[in-house]
């Protein structure tokens, strides 16, 4: 069989493809409502084909959907998550921080505010993507010692954490990114071995928040034909700038993706 024949009418499967990546946006604040059992390892069906250094597959992943553990978790990366990024986001310039740490009211009311926020274990099922760096030995051995770290481990969790998105998306629910700096309290609420690697909480439901449209570089701004594009090379200063405007149009984006109140937003 061709490769045509294999995938069909092509401009049909990459019409859905855009429509889907340009669809799918992150969430946080999801409606308790159940999801069909099935549903999960449809995702994980989709997310075990992603790419991976020497096809060394590293992920794992635990599906929770009981509350009680859903919730312990949830009060770890409060406890935890939380306190850590809202210090460090409290060294950064007050526009610069992350939406979530430019609340203005004083530091401790508002890291107490951002612990209580995360609602996340309301959403039916939470997805930990676990990684196993033993695993992703089976890459090319060069990589490693040449300045790459982990990071062949991480491609390939990332890949498989997107695919779980996409295919979220793709069955008409959403997903948030949960970014784990402080792996361990979570391990003990999973008991989850220490070689492993807790590299990202994945919660999965119905939105509690309307549908809204994702901001993105324009594709003039990144494409370089031939040779890279010295016009389009941004200086130091330039990223400052960058960031500053990024932050403008990102700020509603997530306030709208978590239905922020008026009283929060003071
Ligand atoms: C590496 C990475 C880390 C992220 N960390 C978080 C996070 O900790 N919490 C969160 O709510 N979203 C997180 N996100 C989601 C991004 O904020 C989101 O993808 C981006 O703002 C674009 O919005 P969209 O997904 O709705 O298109 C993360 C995404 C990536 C790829």
């Amino acid at each position: 069989m061709s490769v045509e024949e294999f995938m069909g009418d092509k401009n049909q499967t990459y019409d859905m493809l855009l429509k889907l990546v340009k669809t799918r946006m992150s969430v946080r604040k999801f409606r308790p409502d159940p999801i069909p059992e099935d549903t999960i390892n449809k995702i994980l069906e989709v997310a075990r084909w992603a790419m991976s250094g020497a096809n060394s597959q590293p992920w794992e992943f635990v599906i929770v959907t009981d509350p009680k553990i859903k919730k312990e978790l949830r009060d770890a990366y409060s406890e935890y998550n939380t306190d850590f990024i809202f210090w460090m986001e409290q060294q950064r310039e007050y526009n610069l921080r992350h939406p979530s740490y430019q609340v203005k009211n004083d530091p401790h009311e508002s890291l107490r505010f951002n612990k209580a926020k995360a609602n996340w274990h309301q959403a039916p099922a939470v997805i930990v993507v676990l990684g196993d760096g033993r695993r992703q030995w089976g890459t090319v051995m060069g990589a490693h010692t040449f300045g790459r770290d982990q990071s062949h481990l991480t491609d390939g969790l990332a890949n498989a954490s997107f695919l779980i998105h996409l295919a979220v998306a793709s069955l008409g629910l959403t997903s948030e990114w949960v970014s784990i700096h402080v792996e361990e309290p979570h391990k003990r609420v999973l008991g989850v071995p220490d070689l492993l690697k807790l590299y990202l909480i994945i919660p999965i439901g119905y939105p509690d928040v309307p549908a809204h449209e994702g901001v993105r570089r324009p594709l003039e701004n990144i494409v370089h034909r031939d040779r890279y594009d010295m016009s389009k090379y941004m200086s130091n200063e330039d990223v400052i700038k960058y960031l500053y405007s990024l932050r403008e149009a990102t700020v509603p984006i997530h306030s709208a993706s978590r239905a922020v109140t008026a009283d929060e937003k003071k």
